[in-house]
């Protein structure tokens, strides 16, 4: 078999029968969700194919409930937002540290640098409360 045995993985905006039946090649026991029916479709497809277990689930990743609690706003680093008892057992064991950034971060570090930047569209949900 693959190399992720005994590991449940699920796959967010993951439709479309590539990711999520490759890991459900490589041992993994899979739930891949997606707004699209089609894209599920498609996963459906390639596990059939190739007689994989893939369960898939249509629904809207953004949809958190009635009362949403955002855990990890941005920007975000590890060391900042972990208790350093987490942190350290991180060090230790080799894991990967997490980062995001701001646009402003990412692009006024770059303008900073010398880029020049003659146009930006930044699309997002005014309602929606994971916006922030
Ligand atoms: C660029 S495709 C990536 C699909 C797949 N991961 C791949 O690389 O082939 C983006 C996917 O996100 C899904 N998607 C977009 N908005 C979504 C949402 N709010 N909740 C769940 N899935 C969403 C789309 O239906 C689409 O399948």
């Amino acid at each position: 078999m693959g190399d992720l045995p005994n590991l449940d993985v699920l796959c967010l905006a993951s439709g479309g029968g590539q990711q999520a039946p490759l890991l459900a090649a490589a041992g993994a026991r899979v739930t891949s969700s997606d707004l699209s029916e089609e894209q599920l479709a498609l996963d459906e497809l390639a596990a059939h194919r190739e007689s994989l277990s893939l369960n898939t689930v249509r629904g809207d990743m953004r949809d958190r409930g009635e009362d949403p609690v955002i855990r990890y706003p941005l920007p975000y680093y590890d060391k900042a937002r972990l208790s350093p008892e987490r942190y350290r057992k991180l060090i230790e064991s080799g894991e990967t540290l997490t980062f995001s950034h701001s646009l402003e971060e990412q692009i006024g570090g770059q303008t900073e640098a010398g880029f020049a930047l003659f146009g930006l569209l930044e699309d997002g949900w005014k309602d929606c409360p994971l916006d922030p």
